[in-house]
């Protein structure tokens, strides 16, 4: 029981302040539960509405991709300066300390190898699973014209489902088959029927023409994907146009940790995420910092 003893009388009821809510930096995301903002609120800064997501998801159907061998040694000096961690529970409960207390969002779904038709993925982690391990997401890929596009939707919603009633977003990745056009109608298209069907935030690739129109058709945040390792100067410049074009952020594996220097490369990529650095002005702050790394 409380002392009650000496409680003071109350009085400041600032009266003259009527009470507000500031609003929440996500598009779209106004209407979601505190939970859920909770956790979106690990994965984007709030101070920039922006996220530099560290993808190391690649294991979960190409094995030990190049730069992945050792996550441990590899990639756990890479997480000071990423906002989010993207990867497999595997490696999640193996090699990332419980201590790291960014957010973390899981792969959730899997199946092939690429021996295999990537598209014929089914969930691969149940929510209860997520929350045991106190993720800020779940990530789901989805195959708009692939084989198994109906299955992958399908994987997605009952994830959304799942998402809404414990309070995890859904990240929608948008999974571009070999043989479809990675141009600005096949993104709106794909990007559109993520977040139609629930997803809390998408992520897609960036298109030289027409990013602009991809991000604006998305009522939800849309990151977008590094894709193939490219010189440091044109992956900076890729991040820059992407983020000027409406992009909340990238989720960006390959063009950090197969960099020569990826801490000074996932730094470089902050300043371009979160505060607007321009390219060879990035590029320039890496070079700097990846001769000091020498
Ligand atoms: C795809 O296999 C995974 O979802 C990756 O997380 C995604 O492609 C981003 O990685 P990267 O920047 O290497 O394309």
């Amino acid at each position: 029981m409380a002392d009650t003893d000496g409680e003071q009388d109350t009085h400041d009821y600032h009266l003259d302040i009527a009470q507000t809510a500031p609003p929440f930096p996500l598009k779209g995301c106004h209407a979601l539960d505190w939970g859920m903002k909770n956790r979106l609120s690990h994965i984007f800064d709030p101070r920039t509405g922006r996220t530099v997501m560290l993808a190391v998801d690649h294991g979960y159907f190409m094995g030990p991709t190049s730069g992945l061998e050792r996550i441990d040694v590899n990639i756990l000096p890479l997480l000071p300066y990423a906002n989010t961690l993207m990867c497999t529970r595997g490696v999640l409960r193996a090699l990332v300390p419980s201590t790291f207390n960014k957010g973390v969002v899981l792969r959730a779904s899997g199946g092939p190898s690429i021996l295999h038709e990537l598209s014929n993925e089914h969930i691969a982690v149940s929510m209860e699973d997520a929350l045991r391990l106190n993720v800020a997401a779940v990530a789901v890929q989805v195959f708009i014209g692939g084989e198994f596009e109906t299955q992958s939707v399908h994987n997605m919603t009952r994830l959304v489902d799942q998402g809404n009633r414990y309070g995890v977003p859904v990240l929608g990745v948008t999974a571009v088959g070999k043989q479809l056009a990675r141009d600005a109608k096949y993104m709106r298209l794909a990007t559109r029927i993520c977040a139609e069907l629930g997803a809390t935030y998408v992520k897609t690739y960036f298109v030289e023409e027409g990013f602009e129109t991809v991000a604006a058709a998305c009522p939800v945040p849309i990151v977008i994907a590094g894709g193939k390792k490219l010189p440091e100067r044109e992956a900076l410049t890729m991040a820059y146009r992407a983020v000027q074009q409406g992009a909340a952020g990238v989720d960006m594996g390959r063009n950090i940790f197969q960099s020569a220097a990826p801490i000074a490369m996932i730094r470089a990529v902050g300043k371009v995420v979160h505060e607007n650095m321009p390219p060879q002005e990035a590029y320039e702050y890496y070079q700097t910092l990846a001769r000091e790394a020498v």
